[in-house]
């Protein structure tokens, strides 16, 4: 049995759930993230049952500040090592920028960045000071273009990215693995979360969170920089690569559309 542990934002549902399984296959101990009190609870029962592993779960609305550092200080009092940090929690909102709920961006900003760069900051260089183990972060297939209709998700997807690429940069020369795990659409609360209309075309490309998960674990053992799930998420993204921007535009706002 490993003593360190895995940290994991969201592990209450979707592919943070997913993910949280899996580590605990690998018998790692988990300390686990959410605002569902009840459903932590089922969880972390779940979760022990997986190879006996130890279990500790914080209640944490990540949207806020405190619950952020509440987070940090529950690892320190309880004196406990994170050799993997998995940033997964994060939502979207759906619609033209001014008329999305300012709140509901701006509360998004803190949990896709804040949240993210701040437990990346305290726990990185512990991981850096373990030399192993390191940082799975939930970006996606969002982060590559510009999103009209979920501008600001988009927007923060793409720091998520581009944050991981220059830390992986920056890790050259240690033995810790940073990922970014970019999935297109899953199938999970997600979608219906940000209320987000995708054209029926678009929904077709939906994958489960199981599968996405599997990849996204599997590729971060291998230290992978970035991992984008399925072959048509693939393909798509390289062709958007040498696409014209104005054109990568047009392409989306008809994505996100009914
Ligand atoms: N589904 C997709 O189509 C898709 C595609 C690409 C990337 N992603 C990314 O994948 C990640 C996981 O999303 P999912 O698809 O698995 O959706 P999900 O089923 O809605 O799961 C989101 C998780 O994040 C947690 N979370 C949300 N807001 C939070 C907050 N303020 N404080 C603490 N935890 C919070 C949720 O916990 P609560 O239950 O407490 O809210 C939940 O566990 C997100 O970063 C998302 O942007 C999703």
């Amino acid at each position: 049995m490993k003593n360190n542990y895995t940290l994991i934002t969201g592990a209450t549902s979707g592919i943070g759930y997913e993910l949280a399984k899996l580590f605990a296959k690998d018998k790692n101990n988990l300390i686990i993230v959410g605002r569902d009190t009840e459903r932590l609870k089922k969880v972390k029962a779940e979760l022990e049952e997986i190879n006996s592993i130890k279990v500790h779960s914080v209640e944490a609305d990540l949207k806020l500040e405190a619950y952020v550092e509440k987070v940090i200080k529950f690892v320190d009092e309880n004196n406990l090592t994170v050799e993997n940090l998995v940033n997964n929690a994060g939502f979207g909102s759906f619609g033209h920028f001014h008329e999305v709920d300012t709140e509901k961006d701006l509360d998004m900003i803190k949990v896709n960045i804040y949240a993210l760069t701040r437990l990346t900051k305290s726990f990185l260089p512990r991981i850096i000071e373990l030399d192993k183990g390191g940082i799975l972060n939930v970006a996606s297939t969002a982060a590559f273009v510009p999103g009209p209709k979920m501008s600001v998700y988009y927007a923060t997807k793409a720091y998520v990215l581009s944050l991981t690429e220059a830390l992986g940069e920056e890790l050259k020369d240690t033995n810790v693995k940073i990922t970014a795990l970019c999935p297109g659409p899953v199938k999970t609360n997600f979608q219906s979360r940000a209320e987000v209309m995708k054209s029926e075309k678009a929904k077709k490309y939906m994958m489960d969170a199981e599968t996405v998960a599997y990849i996204g674990y599997k590729n971060y053992l291998k230290g992978k920089l970035i991992v984008i799930p399925g072959l048509k998420n693939k393909f798509m993204i390289q062709a958007l690569r040498v696409a014209p921007r104005s054109a990568i535009r047009k392409i989306i706002r008809s994505v996100n559309t009914k």
